[in-house]
């Protein structure tokens, strides 16, 4: 009775190793994109090694990952936007994962379609190493999402000769996707999300916005960017000068002291002994 009671333990504790092992993380549950952008999907996993078949422990293999849009389960032949044992899932999926820990699955030029709710599932080379997290990671497919204009400076008034970065956001991630600048109305060649401008002068004082270059409708409420006309900013930076200075002294110095160290060592060795 007490060998049967602890057999029946060690199952149980293997049961609860296996089913706490093995798991799959979605660090984001939700995200939005913009239509025709890209959108990555962060996704980790830990397959469990081995299970218990009464008596002996059988170790497991992962030999098959896929990703399913709105479906609960993704087993066998449900329609998945990435498997892979198959050779024709659409390219705008792509796996940036592996068969070990990383299931992060990519998707490119994001169609209104891809509103839905992904999911990742593992198989083993025994059904019980197969596992999906129902969780899942919902994305929502938004077309004019509200754009703003994010300054590296919280100071609205800039010194001449400084650097600012203006980056262009939203709440729905619009990576990939072209960006236009405008101050006072004109463009900029730029088409990322960020506009360095750096040596400020008086001239570059004025009102800025950015949209999505396929969407103006996109256009961000105007930033107001004051550059200061007085001086300041256009000195050598002293401090930088004499530590560069300082360093110089200090590595001619040890120099010296390995030359001298090394000829004395030399005659010493010349020395007949
Ligand atoms: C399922 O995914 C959610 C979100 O990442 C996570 O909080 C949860 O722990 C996961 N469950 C398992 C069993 O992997
Ligand atoms: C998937 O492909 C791998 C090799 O790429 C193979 O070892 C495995 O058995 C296949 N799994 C299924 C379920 O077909
Ligand atoms: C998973 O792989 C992607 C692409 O290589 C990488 O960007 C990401 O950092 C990896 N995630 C983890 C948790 O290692
Ligand atoms: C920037 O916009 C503000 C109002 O939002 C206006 O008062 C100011 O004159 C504009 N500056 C330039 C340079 O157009």
């Amino acid at each position: 009775m007490a060998v049967w009671d602890k057999n029946l333990l060690w199952s149980f504790m293997f049961l609860l190793a296996g089913a706490v092992g093995q798991t799959v993380i979605y660090p984001l549950t939700s995200t939005c994109a913009v239509r025709g952008s890209t959108v990555t999907l962060p996704c980790t996993f830990t397959p469990r090694k081995s299970f218990s078949d009464g008596w002996r422990e059988v170790p497991l293999k992962i030999v098959r990952v896929r990703w399913c849009k709105n479906h609960e389960i993704c087993q066998g032949s449900t329609p998945s936007v990435f498997d892979i044992n198959s050779t024709n899932s659409d390219p705008r999926y792509q796996y940036l994962g592996d068969m070990k820990t990383n299931c992060t699955l990519q998707i490119r030029d994001v169609q209104q379609g891809d509103s839905a709710t992904f999911r990742f599932r593992m198989e083993a080379d025994h059904p019980e190493g197969h596992f999906i997290n129902r969780t899942g990671v919902t994305v929502r497919v938004d077309d004019g999402s509200k754009i703003i204009i994010i300054s590296s400076s919280d100071d609205k008034k800039l010194s001449r000769g400084e650097t600012v970065t203006l980056l262009c956001a939203s709440v729905c991630t619009f990576h990939q996707l072209e960006v236009t600048w405008f101050k006072d109305g004109h463009t900029f060649s730029d088409t990322g999300p960020s506009l360095r401008l750096h040596s400020l002068t008086a001239e570059d004082s004025g009102n800025y916005t950015c949209a999505l270059k396929k969407n103006m409708k996109t256009l961000s409420e105007p930033y107001s960017l004051q550059v200061e006309a007085g001086a300041g900013g256009n000195l050598p930076p002293i401090p930088g000068v004499v530590f560069v200075v300082l360093l110089a002294v200090i590595a001619l110095v040890l120099f010296i002291i390995e030359r001298r160290l090394r000829a004395a060592e030399d005659q010493r060795a010349a020395e007949p002994s």
